[in-house]
């Protein structure tokens, strides 16, 4: 029977277990195939940690947050941190015909995908599953734990205009996103964000400031800004933020939101907080639809698995699933478009995007 290995790649959010769940119980309820968990991302691949995966061991899983594989980010085989940086590909390619893998399932981002591209070429057959809360993955309308990350930041937005009223306050909110402002769009039109920041626009403080000003003028007494962490200034003196750590260039979270309140503080006498949402927007439970989401593509990419369609990643697009060659997204991000709906929804409400529009 077939021999199916599955693992979830780099930064864990809302959902992924339940795609595990759906990967690894139709594969053994339906395709009377084995299947094979690898611990901690490709790391595990590449030391072969591996662990049977039976149903019994994913039922229970689909409400919890995290993968119970675990994750890593740190261990794309061909530029392996543990290692210095070494391409230890060959090492996967080792476990691929030791464990006589039929194909691999990996749940992941960008990366993953990437990884799953260049392990296709050397002959791995994997089908990718998409999952981040960022959104920003080609191919496919919606990852996995964005829907849960936009309702998580959404309610703590919502939270925060609390103290934005009752002290007139300037409140900046910076959402995840290093290179695409989906969550902080998604998060600031369903709170009623007056200012949203995306990394797509560059925006001007002056136009931010004026916002600030109207409102105050009017009666608004406060402003709550939505800043997605990849955002950046117009005006062209970057602040391209220290790196995030050792071992990524993510961008460090909170740069932006500290940036942006020190620009404000030079045009307005208002008194400015700053919250960075962070991690919490990876955590909890994931949403009703992002559970049926990450079941629909899981029970569709063990389907494609069993039927040996493979070098793709499933997908749902205008509402519909289907799958992506793994070409058409290694290497890509998919950013928010200026023509986005939403976007001009919120232009309608009165929602400023740091641009003085004409
Ligand atoms: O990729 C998802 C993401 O949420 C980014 O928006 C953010 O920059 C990054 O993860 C932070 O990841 P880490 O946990 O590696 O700091």
């Amino acid at each position: 029977s077939l021999r199916v290995g599955v693992l979830t790649g780099g930064g864990d959010c809302p959902g992924i277990n339940a795609a595990l769940r759906a990967v690894t119980k139709s594969l053994t309820l339906q395709h009377d195939a084995e299947v094979l968990g690898f611990l901690d991302g490709f790391r595990g691949v590449v030391d072969r940690n591996v662990e049977p995966l039976h149903y019994r061991d994913v039922s229970g899983i689909l409400t919890r947050g995290g993968t119970i594989l675990g994750a890593s980010n740190k261990a794309d085989p061909f530029n392996y941190l543990p290692r210095g940086g070494a391409d230890v590909s060959a090492q996967v390619m080792r476990t691929y015909r030791t464990l006589d893998l039929d194909a691999l399932v990996a749940i992941g981002g960008d990366g993953t995908m990437s990884i799953a591209h260049r392990l296709t070429d050397l002959g791995v057959d994997i089908v990718g599953v998409p999952k981040t809360i960022d959104n920003d993955l080609v191919g496919t309308d919606r990852t996995v734990g964005f829907d849960t990350a936009v309702s998580t930041a959404t309610d703590a937005i919502d939270r925060i205009h609390t103290t934005a009223q009752s002290h007139h306050r300037v409140m900046i909110v910076e959402t995840m996103g290093r290179y695409s402002g989906w969550i902080a769009l998604h998060a600031g039109v369903a709170s009623g964000t007056d200012v949203i920041l995306l990394p797509e626009i560059e925006y001007e403080v002056e136009t931010v400031a004026d916002v600030c000003r109207d409102r105050e003028r009017s009666g608004q007494r406060f402003t709550i800004v939505a800043v997605a962490e990849g955002a950046r200034r117009k005006e062209g003196d970057y602040v391209v933020q220290e790196r995030g750590d050792e071992y990524t260039d993510s961008i460090r979270l909170g740069g932006i939101s500290r940036v942006l309140a020190d620009q404000l503080r030079e045009h307005l006498d208002t008194s400015i907080r700053t919250t960075v949402l962070g991690h919490m927007q990876r955590g909890g439970s994931p949403t009703a639809y992002d559970r049926t989401l990450a079941t629909t593509l899981g029970t569709r990419a063990a389907t494609l698995v069993a039927e040996g369609t493979t070098g793709v990643m499933v997908a749902v697009q205008n509402d519909a699933f289907t799958q992506v060659p793994l070409d058409e997204i290694a290497g890509k991000t998919r950013t928010v478009p200026l023509d986005d709906p939403l976007i001009a929804s919120g232009l309608d409400v009165g929602t400023s995007f740091g641009v003085a529009v004409s």
